[in-house]
């Protein structure tokens, strides 16, 4: 697996979320994430996310802190990856429970208990399919039935610069500092797939987050309940 420790790509983690510390992301998205947020379920109904391919859940940890200052609302954020490295440890107080487990996605509804309200999924389960249809599909599925009615699927959503992603992926096979994202962003593999009449837009809608343009672009996926059973 080419994240995990001595992987080619085991500075992803590290050196992302460094650029994006540097652009401010966290600060720049959090307001319109609150946004979508804030009204699942009400106010006094306890925010349960999931980020399934979390890498070292470090930046879950932060968001679930920050938001849960914005909205004033408890938030359970539990976050996964399936590759071995150091990560974020168990963190409690009174508004955020935020724990980190190894463990495969596509396991998880063995683990979990309650459905989720929302799923954090930037670069993760559903930029792993490629934007192929099969895959994507059991991908879908899997969230599909990870969420509750009214949950939400976050994405990532960067403007596409395919000149910057190359010369980044340069940068990041040499060690150096990133001055943009290395890859396309999980809504451009996706979007295509969700044209009327596809099975994916029978599970889920698919719309940008308004607001948020250039690397702070996210986009948002919403469970379309009683959808019609697909099989992967
Ligand atoms: C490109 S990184 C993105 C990490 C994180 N979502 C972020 O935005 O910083 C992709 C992550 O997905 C994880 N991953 C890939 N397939 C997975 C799977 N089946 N289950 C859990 N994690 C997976 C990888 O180990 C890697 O940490």
């Amino acid at each position: 697996m080419q994240y995990e420790k001595y992987g080619p790509l085991s500075k992803w983690g590290d050196e992302t979320r460094a650029y994006k510390r540097n652009i401010a992301w966290e600060g720049n998205v959090i307001e319109q994430l609150g946004t979508i947020l804030k009204d699942i379920k009400g106010y006094n109904h306890k925010l349960r996310i999931l980020a399934p391919a979390a890498n070292n859940g470090h930046e879950e940890l932060s968001l679930a802190k920050t938001l849960s200052n914005l909205l004033h609302r408890k938030i359970r954020m539990r976050t996964s990856d399936i590759a071995t490295m150091s990560h974020a440890g168990f963190y409690q107080d009174a508004q955020v429970t935020f724990t980190y487990e190894q463990r495969d996605a596509y396991d998880l509804p063995k683990y979990l208990d309650e459905r989720q309200d929302a799923i954090y999924d930037p670069k993760g389960i559903l930029w792993f399919t490629m934007g192929q249809e099969k895959k994507l599909l059991k991908a879908l599925r899997l969230y599909y039935d990870l969420l509750e009615d009214d949950g939400v699927i976050i994405i990532d959503a960067g403007e596409t610069r395919k000149l910057l992603h190359a010369y980044n992926v340069l940068r990041l096979n040499f060690f150096m500092s990133l001055t943009y994202y290395a890859e396309i962003s999980t809504y451009e593999r996706l979007r295509k797939c969700f044209s009327t009449g596809s099975q994916a837009s029978l599970l889920f809608t698919i719309e940008l987050v308004p607001n948020l343009s250039g690397p702070y672009g996210m986009a948002i996926l919403r469970k379309i309940p009683a959808a019609q059973e697909i099989t992967a």
